[in-house]
This record gives structure tokens, sequence and C-alpha cells, in this order.
């Protein structure tokens, strides 16, 4: 009943040239007249996201910020609304990417009040959570999810996470091609799905729950097999136009 979702982090990289050819060759390899059977989507850099919607309107695919301001509007300088998301057609954005708690300090906190705002808005909140090497080989890998996941689920209203999707990104499989076994991001994300099902049953039901962490082409199709891997948040290998797509399809 979950459709799966795969979608492209590209995050600080690109240039117009370089988008127009990746958007341009993803609006090619998934053109079709019936739908897709994955939902597919791009988080570009925000300067890009003009760009990406003009070609990509026509399409199946969707666009998102990789990053939301907690505020409506007004002094807040570096940051991006909800309303100018939406202004630009944006359908999803990224919160508490482990690059965004790591780097700029963002807080679980504030990954509340992202979701909040996003989810709000009717924007698809994509909540990041994962461990960092050190957590996994001291054994506190959920312990960490489950706080990290506990905090949206206790903090953000209802209504904000009725489309919620999750993407777990075990830290350090991020950008290492190191990639978390088909059987541990299994593991976790059936904890994470008994999580969301001690919080709503539908909701855990419902939720799509992504693996991300040096997803390629050639591992793409293992990691999905799970029956709780929902789909994949890819960075790297999102650049590159034909893995992008071999890993849509694995998906499917
Ligand atoms: O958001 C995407 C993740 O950080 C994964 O990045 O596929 O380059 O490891 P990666």
């Amino acid at each position: 009943m979950r459709k799966p979702l795969v979608a492209g982090n590209w995050k600080m990289n690109g240039s117009r040239e370089s988008v127009s050819a990746l958007v341009d060759g993803l609006k090619a390899g998934l053109a079709t007249e019936d739908g897709l059977a994955v939902d597919v989507a791009v988080f570009p850099s925000a300067i890009f996201v003009e760009q990406v919607g003009n070609v990509l309107a026509s399409t199946n695919i969707s666009w998102g910020l990789q990053n939301i301001c907690t505020e409506e509007e007004g002094a807040y300088t570096g940051e991006t609304s909800v309303a100018m998301a939406k202004d630009f057609a944006c359908k999803l954005v990224l919160v508490g990417h482990s690059e965004r708690r790591a780097l700029y300090g963002e807080t679980d906190a504030d990954v509340v009040a992202k979701v909040q705002r996003a989810g709000l808005a009717g924007l698809i909140p994509v909540l990041c959570v994962g461990e960092s090497l050190e957590e996994r080989e001291s054994g506190r890998t959920m312990d960490v999810v489950a706080q990290q996941v506990q905090a949206v689920l206790k903090g953000a209203s209802p209504e904000s996470l009725a489309q919620l999707v999750i993407a777990y990104e075990p830290v350090w499989a991020i950008g290492t091609g190191l990639t978390a076994t088909p059987e541990q991001a299994q593991e976790v994300h059936a904890a994470i799905r008994e999580l969301l099902a001690e919080h709503d049953a539908d909701m855990a039901a419902r939720t799509r729950i992504l693996y991300g962490g040096s997803v390629k082409g050639a591992n793409a199709a293992e990691i999905f097999a799970g029956a709780d891997v929902d789909g994949g948040l890819v960075g790297g290998a999102s650049l590159d136009v034909q893995d992008f797509l071999t890993i849509c399809g694995a998906a499917g």
C-alpha cells in the first residue's frame, strides 16, 4: 500500500549547465504516459529550484528544498520560508539531515519546529535520522534513532505528520561508500515502524521509510528488498542520471 519514493539530494553541487543536463536526462529517462511505479523527487540547492521546476513541471517528478526556516517570514538572513517553497511549487522538504545536525547545530527542537511548519503548510517533511559510527559501535543505534523519531512524534502535531516521510541514514554510510547491509537497514526500519505503531497504527502503515547512505545502482535492489524499506534518499549517485534512473527502477 506504500508507494516507494526515490529522492535525490543534490546537496551543494551543480551549476546551471550541469543542473540543466541532469533534469533533461531525468525527464527523458522517466517519461511515461501511465504514471510512474515509484514517486521520484529531487532536492536541488535552493538557487536552482526555479530552473528545476521549469523543466520538471510537466513531468511526474517532484522537487523540494534541502532545508526550511522555522519562522514564517521577516528578518532571517539566509533562510527560505515554506511560503517561498510553495510559491516555487516545491512538494517536499528535507528536515534534520545529518549534515545540518552536525555542521549547523540543528537540534531535535529545531527539527520538530521545521516538521511542524512544513507539514502544516502542506509540504511533505522528509525527516532524516541516523546514528554515527561511534554510536553504532557502542550499541546505541536504536536509542539514537528512537530519540530522533520520538522527538518529532511527541513534539509535532498529528496534522503536520499526515504526509511524513522518514529517511534512515546511518551517518557512517553517507558519502563514504560504506552501505548498511540489507539486514542492518531492515532491522532499523522495522524498529522505526514499531515506534510509529506505538504512536498511531495508521501512521505506521502509511509512513514511507527510506534508506540513505551510499545507495547506488549496484546495491539499490538488495537494500530496497527489505519489507520496511520504501525507497531511498540518494546523495552522490543522484548526480549521475543513469545511476539514479537505475535506482528508481530498483524501487519500482
Ligand atoms: O541525503 C542523502 C544522503 O546523505 C546520502 O548521501 O548517497 O552520497 O551517501 P550519499
